[in-house]
Formats: structure tokens, sequence, C-alpha cells
């Protein structure tokens, strides 16, 4: 068998280095930020008295830059499938995300987890590692294979944790 040759890799070649549970900062614009608000606070609530949050269901249809800005952190294939915003506050209940796994479903889910906006730290877990959020920060993990959650807090009034779920799938 002959040699193969493999030329060097150039820097600009190696993208889409995809990262579970590790803290990525600084992910969208001004302006993209800007966008997200207006979807945030002008989509239908859902109450999830549970988890003392409310959920706005956005579902795929997001901007193309914001789309691609999510897809960037991701291998080749993954493809998002579903946005939900969501705001922890004693307004909806008890803010609290005991440990737990995601329910399988019939494809493997990754979770873009990113901090939209909070006036307290709170932070986020999986697989026994936490990260303190900040606004502007992600996460992405395997919501269905890694044990997840964020600790017991005291939420006092005016205290706010709102998010956004990225929710993506190999196609
Ligand atoms: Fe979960």
């Amino acid at each position: 068998m002959g040699l193969i040759y493999f030329p060097p890799q150039n820097n600009a070649d190696i993208i889409n280095i995809m990262e579970l549970n590790k803290l990525i900062k600084n992910v969208f614009t001004e302006e993209q930020i800007g966008y997200l608000r207006d979807i945030a606070f002008n989509g239908e609530t859902h109450l999830c008295q549970e988890r003392g949050r409310n959920d706005v269901f956005i579902g795929p249809d997001i901007r193309q830059d914001i789309k691609d800005k999510v897809k960037s952190y991701f291998d080749e294939g993954y493809e998002l499938y579903h946005v939900t915003y969501s705001e922890y506050s004693p307004d909806h209940g008890i803010p609290n995300l005991p440990e737990h796994r995601d329910p399988k479903y019939d494809h493997t889910s990754l979770t873009f987890d990113y901090q939209f906006e909070a006036n307290v730290i709170w932070p986020m877990c999986a697989e026994g590692i936490c990260h303190d959020m900040k606004d502007n920060d992600a996460l992405i993990f395997d919501p269905q294979n890694m044990d997840h959650l964020r600790p017991p807090r005291d939420f006092k009034p005016g205290d706010y944790v709102r998010v956004f779920f990225f929710f993506l799938k190999k196609v």
C-alpha cells in the first residue's frame, strides 16, 4: 500500500469542534440579543409552575443568523429543531431544577443552553460540573445521557434567570 499524504491543515479549516459541558462565552452580538429580546417578550407564555418558570415555545423558526451561530458550535450534521425561551422567577412559582435526565426520544437531542439575562447567579450543572453562567454564555450538554440540575437557591422577589434552550439533533 502506498503512502497517503495529508497536507498540513490550515487553522482556518479547523471548525466545528463541538465541546460538551464547557462554557461558551460571548455567543450573540448586541443586535442579535435585541432581536431575541423581541421574541422573548412578545411571545405567548405558558406557565410551568412546577419549575417556577414561564415558557415561550418559539419552534424552529428563528432568524437564519441565529441558527447559523448556534450551529457553528456543533459538529457537522446537527440541525436546530426547536427553541424555547424560559424565565425562572418567583413570580411563576419556586424556581427549581432537581437532578434529572430528559426522557429518551427517538433521536439524540443536544441542548444549547443559553443564558439570555439574569440578575442572580444560578449555576448550571451537568455530570457533576457546575458553571456560573453569565449573560451571553452558553453550555452544550446531552440531556438524555448526562445528569443535569441547578442547585437549590432561595429566590427573592425580583430575582430572575432568563434563558433560551436551543434543541439540536443529528439529521
Ligand atoms: Fe432537562
